[in-house]
């Protein structure tokens, strides 16, 4: 028996196109979002993705075939465009017919979608504005993600409501668009799909699951916090444009505006091209997050989060966090 028929009724799309029970993505977390959670989440009918970050093309071979082995249902593959090595990592994921590959961080650089569709793996995307969404589907990409700037990790300007409102109607009747940023409970994942969205994609909700691998103390910092304390970096240069990551305040945050003065000298002193020092500083997030999520220096490294951490009070299996969600998606659309 269906526990919740409206909001499965109301997913019934997402939850085709990803195929798990649940249109629910755990957004791909870098150190977070490995073999444990991933498979956990699509073991307990939502859809896990493996979040390949920095990794190199052997690593993800890894991490691919160890999360096949936890779990015999559908997950994804989250690729940063930016990744030097990207072809070769999409090489990777063909090799072990992965179904779904999610290309985050910029515009996919060219040939990459037809190379994942080569293998017969659906390309889901992300995009700011309905303008790049609309060329993004046209040219390849098979769904997209909108994610507001309530999100934790690197957001854009927009709030998850406005782009909603601006994207779905325009959007959902012809194409599969997720919603994420900012959720941290079934009603506003019941509003999103009543307002077409095929399903919603959740990070901070699952960051500290039971599954999760997240040092106890990355975890003890998420209980304690509020919506307030996830705060977004700020730009401290104007010529050195990096994009804000939003994160709890600690001394991390202090650090990165420091790193951000030595790569702008650097630019400046024409040590660096502009590429390079974008990419130096994305990895030092990768570094700093590291730092957190599995040396738990929560001082020091980076604590990735959105503004619905302070939703998030006691770590559960996820199989209980997906199950709260839908029942409270349900309780709400029965209540229309
Ligand atoms: C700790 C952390 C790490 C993240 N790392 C990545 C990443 O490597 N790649 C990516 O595309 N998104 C990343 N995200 C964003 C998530 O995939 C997801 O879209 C986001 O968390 C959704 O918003 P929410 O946090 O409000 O639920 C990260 C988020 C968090 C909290």
């Amino acid at each position: 028996m269906n526990l919740y028929p409206k909001t499965s009724a109301l997913m019934a799309r997402g939850a085709e196109f990803l195929g798990c029970d649940h249109a629910i993505l755990c957004g791909a977390m870098s150190w977070v979002s490995e073999r444990n959670l991933v498979s956990a989440i699509s073991n307990a009918g939502g859809f896990g993705v493996i979040a390949c970050g920095a990794m190199t093309p052997e690593l993800l071979d890894v991490e691919i075939a160890a999360t096949r082995a936890l779990t015999d249902k559908p997950f994804g593959v989250n690729l940063i465009t930016m990744h030097p090595q990207l072809m070769e990592l999409i090489e990777v994921c063909g090799r072990h017919r992965v179904g779904h590959v999610v290309l985050a961080g910029g515009i996919p650089p060219k040939g990459s979608v037809e190379a994942i569709k080569a293998f017969g793996a659906k390309v889901i995307v992300f995009a700011p504005t309905i303008a790049l969404a609309k060329k993004l589907l046209r040219s390849g990409g098979d769904a997209l993600v909108i994610e507001g700037m309530e999100a934790g990790g690197h957001i854009g300007p927009v709030a998850t409501g406005v782009l909603a409102q601006e994207f779905l109607p325009v959007l959902a009747e012809e194409h599969l668009v997720f919603v994420a940023g900012g959720i941290g409970r079934g009603e506003a994942i019941a509003a999103f799909l009543e307002m077409g969205a095929a399903g919603v994609q959740l990070g901070t909700a699952f960051a500290c699951a039971s599954e999760s691998i997240a040092h106890p103390a990355f975890k003890a910092a998420f209980f304690r916090a509020n919506a307030r304390d996830a705060v977004a970096s700020v730009q401290v240069d104007p010529r050195l444009p990096v994009i804000p990551v939003r994160a709890l305040k600690n001394k991390g945050g202090e650090l990165f505006t420091a790193k951000q003065r030595e790569v702008a000298a650097a630019l400046d002193a024409g040590e660096v091209e502009m590429g390079e020092a974008q990419l130096a500083i994305e990895h030092y997030w990768a570094g700093a997050l590291r730092r957190a999520v599995i040396d738990g220096d929560v001082e020091h490294g980076s604590l990735m989060a959105g503004q619905s951490v302070g939703m998030v009070t006691e770590e559960e299996p996820v199989a209980t966090i997906i199950a709260r969600l839908m029942a409270e998606s349900e309780t709400a659309l029965a209540r229309r």
